[in-house]
Order: structure tokens, then C-alpha cells, then sequence
């Protein structure tokens, strides 16, 4: 957790090194931290090595609404489509906390605990060679739907908010249903709902966010996202929220996505997963199955484009974003 200015002696490989295994149950890779938000090496394992499972030791610090540990790196593996064995620390009193056993479909174990310094042994299931298997998704194509359809009636009051330092271009989801399209850049977000009430005390937002993210580490995003907003004072949308009330008979995000690296994530209240309860069809959408068993803090497609990042000669392998500190500062 360390800032990585104070890590230098350990950050600066010449070669980023790629660590594979092989073992009768697939074929294994090993990185660490913020490597993860990175073409090299943690793509790089998955399309290139082909491994089957990622084992990810990590000293995360959690960040809402995209960066929580359990949320991003169940994300993660869905998008790149491997197991992921995400081993984080865990101390509360800097929000290190969220392990978990993730495989292609969603999670098969995790634990998220903010309340005691516990630990929690984590076991499940996994396939082998969770690409081989047929219970595995699909490869998506992320921009298919959203590209097919047209925009969707336009909001005259877009506004905008700041998430990690990132602007993002909002409208608010006024009604408690319907069709929405909010474009940055390249990128629109199109938006299908329904909420199971609306009520007055809560407001959700569409939102979307085409840009080079620069704040601990330079990188660049493109992510479409439904999400609670922390008070009905829209100027703190974007701001960390853990609980909600609002359940949502009936989502569908997609975006106009021109990476293909897009990391589906679904978040309850309480900071909690949702196997199970939401798929991404082949054609981009995300989609809930039935009415979400919990309330919805955020539906997010995170996607990286990686051809887009300037050359990394100064972020730091191995390295967990301290995030926490550029909040502070
Ligand atoms: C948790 O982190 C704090 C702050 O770095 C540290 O003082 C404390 O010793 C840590 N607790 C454990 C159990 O490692
Ligand atoms: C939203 O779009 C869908 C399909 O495109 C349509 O069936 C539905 O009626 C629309 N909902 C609203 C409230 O406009
Ligand atoms: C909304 O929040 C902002 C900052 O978060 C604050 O400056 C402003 O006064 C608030 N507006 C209302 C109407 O409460």
C-alpha cells in the first residue's frame, strides 16, 4: 500500500517479467496489485500464454464505485475470461479488504468484511480450462448492440462529475423506467431500465467517460456506468456510496466501445456481488436475469484501451494504487 514513490527500489524492471506454471489441473499465472489495470503483463498472460487461472496476491485499497477490490477483479476475470485467485490483504483501517475465487461467469466465493481484522478461508470449484468449458461465456463483442441501435431520446440536462479525478458526462434517471443515451467523445452509453419504485430520496445517474485517466498512474478509459449517487444533490454524483434502497426490476448497458477489453461489473448494497443475477450477452449488453436480489449501487462497463496509454516508463510494477492519498491530499 505503499505510495510507489517510496517503492522505487523495488519498481523499475527493465523486462516486465511474465510468471507462468504449468499443473494438471491448467495452466497458471502470477501478478501482483496494479498490474492488473495493465496490458503487460497481466493481458499479456491471458492472450499470449493462454493460462487458465491468475493467482492475484494484492494489497488493495479499495475505491468506489469502480476500484473495489471484489468488484473490479471479479470484472476482471469475466472480461479476459480466466479464473482469477485474488488474495488481498486485510486490514480495515485502510480499507484493505476483499478476497475471492472468480471464475468466467461471475464469483464463486469472495468475502468483503469491513466490520472485524478476521480472516476468511475461501474454497470453490473451479474449471480447469474455464475457455475449453461450456459453461464459460462467450467472447463478446463489446460495441455490437450499441452501434446497431440508434440514440436513445437525449437528455437536455447533462451535467458533469468527477470520479478519481475523471469528468464524466451525467444525466439523471428521472423516471422510473425507460430508455436513456449519454455520449462522451467517441464513446455513448445507451441505457435501458426499470426500476422497481422510484423513489424521491434516491437518485441514479447515467454516465459516461471517454479520456486518458491521469491520477496515480496515467491510463486510458472508456467506461459507460449506471450509478447511485451519494445524496439527491446531484454535485455528489461520483462520490464513494455503499448503500442504496433502490432495486431494479430490469437493466441493459452498452456502449460504443473501441477497445475490446471491458470489464462487466455489478455492485449491491452493502458493497456486495451478484453471481449469478446479470450476464453480458455476445452483443455488448449487460443485462440483469431477473429483478436484482438487492439494491444497485452501480452497473458499470469498465473498459481499457490499452493501444491509448502513453509509454509507461514511470508507472510502477507491482505497485497498489494509493488511492486514498490523492483523496486526502
Ligand atoms: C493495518 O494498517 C495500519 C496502518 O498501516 C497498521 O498500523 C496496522 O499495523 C495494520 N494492521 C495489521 C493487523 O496489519
Ligand atoms: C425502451 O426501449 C425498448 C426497446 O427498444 C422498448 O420496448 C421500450 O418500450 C422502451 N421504454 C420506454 C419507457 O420508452
Ligand atoms: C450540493 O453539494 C455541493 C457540494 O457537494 C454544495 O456545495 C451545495 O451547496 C449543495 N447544494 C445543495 C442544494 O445542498
Amino acid at each position: 500500500m505503499t505510495p510507489k514513490t517510496s517503492e522505487r527500489q523495488f519498481n523499475y524492471p527493465k523486462e516486465p517479467e511474465v510468471v507462468t506454471f504449468e499443473t494438471p489441473f491448467g495452466k497458471f499465472g502470477i501478478f501482483t496489485c496494479f498490474d492488473i489495470l495493465f496490458y503487460e503483463p497481466a493481458v499479456v498472460l491471458v492472450n499470449k500464454m493462454q493460462v487458465d487461472t491468475v493467482l492475484f496476491p494484492t494489497a488493495w485499497m479499495n475505491l468506489l464505485p469502480f476500484l473495489t477490490a471484489i468488484e473490479f477483479h471479479s470484472a476482471w476475470a469475466m472480461g479476459m475470461r480466466v479464473n482469477v485467485l485474488a488474495a488481498n490483504t486485510h486490514n480495515t483501517s485502510i480499507e484493505m479488504t476483499g478476497s475471492g475465487i472468480y471464475a468466467p461467469a461471475g464469483a464463486r466465493a469472495y468475502s468483503y468484511n469491513m466490520k472485524t481484522e478476521d480472516g476468511h478461508l475461501l474454497i470453490a470449484e473451479l474449471d480447469a480450462h474455464p475457455r475449453l468449458s461450456p459453461a464459460s461465456p462467450p467472447a463478446v463483442s463489446w460495441n455490437s448492440y450499441a452501434l446497431s441501435v440508434e440514440k436513445f431520446s437525449q437528455n437536455d440536462h447533462e451535467f458533469t462529475g468527477i470520479i478519481f479525478g475523471d469528468p464524466f458526462t451525467f444525466v439523471e434517471l428521472t423516471k422510473p423506467g425507460g430508455n436513456l443515451t449519454v455520449c462522451q467523445k467517441d464513446l455513448c452509453c445507451h441505457l435501458g431500465y426499470k426500476m422497481t419504485e422510484k423513489r424521491d430520496d434516491e437518485v441514479y445517474v447515467l454516465g459516461a467517460f471517454d479520456g486518458l485517466h491521469v491520477i496515480e498512474g496515467q491510463y486510458y478509459l472508456q467506461i459507460c456506468t449506471l450509478l447511485k449517487c451519494l445524496s439527491t444533490n446531484l454535485s455528489t454524483c461520483g462520490q464513494p456510496v455503499e448503500s442504496a434502497q433502490t432495486k431494479f426490476e430490469m437493466f441493459s448497458l452498452s456502449g460504443t466501445f473501441g477497445t475490446s477489453y471491458v470489464f462487466p461489473e455489478v455492485l449491491y448494497s452493502g458493497v456486495q456481488l451478484a453471481p449469478g443475477e446479470f450476464e453480458v450477452l455476445t452483443d455488448g449488453r449487460l443485462i440483469n436475469r431477473n429483478t436484482t436480489s438487492k439494491p444497485v449501487l452501480t452497473v458499470t462497463l469498465f473498459g481499457r484501451w490499452y493501444e491509448k496509454d502513453p509509454p509507461q516508463t514511470d508507472w510502477a510494477s507491482g505497485s497498489c494504487p494509493n488511492k486514498k492519498k490523492v483523496l486526502i491530499f
